[in-house]
């Protein structure tokens, strides 16, 4: 089976109602970048940031895999795919894929504020326990924060994506502006005998001279017209 890989971003869960971070009207411009995802940010406020993931959080509760999901897990019929993805929603596990990265962390995840990657106090919140409060304590007595990476921390993840990505036949960048690294450098793990496929109903800056085949729609009709080319 030839092996394909997807990076996503914003873009693919737009249609299922969470906004993007860089369009207008997109996160960023409603809430400051560096106070809601830095570590910075958390450290001069963690209550705000704490209460921003909560609302992400709960905003979960609301919403459901679009089209563009589920079709990246139907592409699983004929292809070995992984998804990795720097968003922090459950979309892509809800609509079926199996082998997803999650570059920037889950929402549905929180852990320690000492050491946010140390898996013995990593947990995964039930609905009920999607509001975080302060004082709420991880298994090490620091404070419990959303499993997030933020800008200034390490993206622990990123090793096994770059694997990934030169492992793989087919390329699908869907969503994403490009514009955070080290994610938008894993195109440059991939093969050049890869095919590379971008769905994104905008332009998007890349930075490479290789061939990219930019399907101009967005995410639902974007899977769609990249099922009829490659299956
Ligand atoms: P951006 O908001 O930067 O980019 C979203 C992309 O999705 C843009 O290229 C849009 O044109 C495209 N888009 C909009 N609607 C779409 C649709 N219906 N279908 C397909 N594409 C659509 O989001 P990301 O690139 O994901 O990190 O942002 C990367 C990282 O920056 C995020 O993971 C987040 C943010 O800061 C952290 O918070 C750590």
């Amino acid at each position: 089976m030839k092996k394909l890989v997807i990076l996503s971003g914003a873009g693919i869960s737009a249609e299922s109602g969470i906004s993007t971070f860089r369009d207008s009207d997109g996160l960023w411009e409603k809430y400051p970048v560096m106070q809601v995802a830095s570590i910075e940010g958390y450290e001069a406020d963690p209550e705000l940031v704490i209460n921003f993931y909560n609302e992400r959080r709960k905003q979960l509760l609301d919403v459901k895999p679009n089209q563009g999901h589920v079709l990246c897990a139907e592409l699983e019929k004929y292809f070995d795919v992984t998804v990795v993805t720097q968003n922090v929603d459950n979309l892509h596990e809800r609509a079926g894929s199996h082998k997803i990265i999650h570059l920037h962390g889950e929402l549905t995840k929180v852990c320690s504020s000492y050491n946010p990657n140390n898996p013995r106090y990593i947990r995964e919140l039930k609905p009920e326990e999607f509001e975080v409060k302060m004082g709420d304590k991880a298994g090490d007595g620091s404070q419990l924060r959303p499993f997030i990476v933020w800008f200034g921390e390490d993206v622990p993840r990123i090793g096994d994506a770059a694997c990934e990505a030169e492992k793989a036949d087919i390329f699908v960048i869907i969503g994403t502006s490009m514009n955070v690294y080290p994610a938008a450098g894993l195109l440059n793990y991939v093969s050049y005998n890869a095919d590379v496929y971008l769905i994104d109903p905008k332009d998007v800056r890349i930075n490479t001279d290789r061939k990219i085949t930019h399907i101009k729609k967005g995410a639902s009709e974007g899977m769609k017209e990249l099922m009829r080319l490659i299956v």
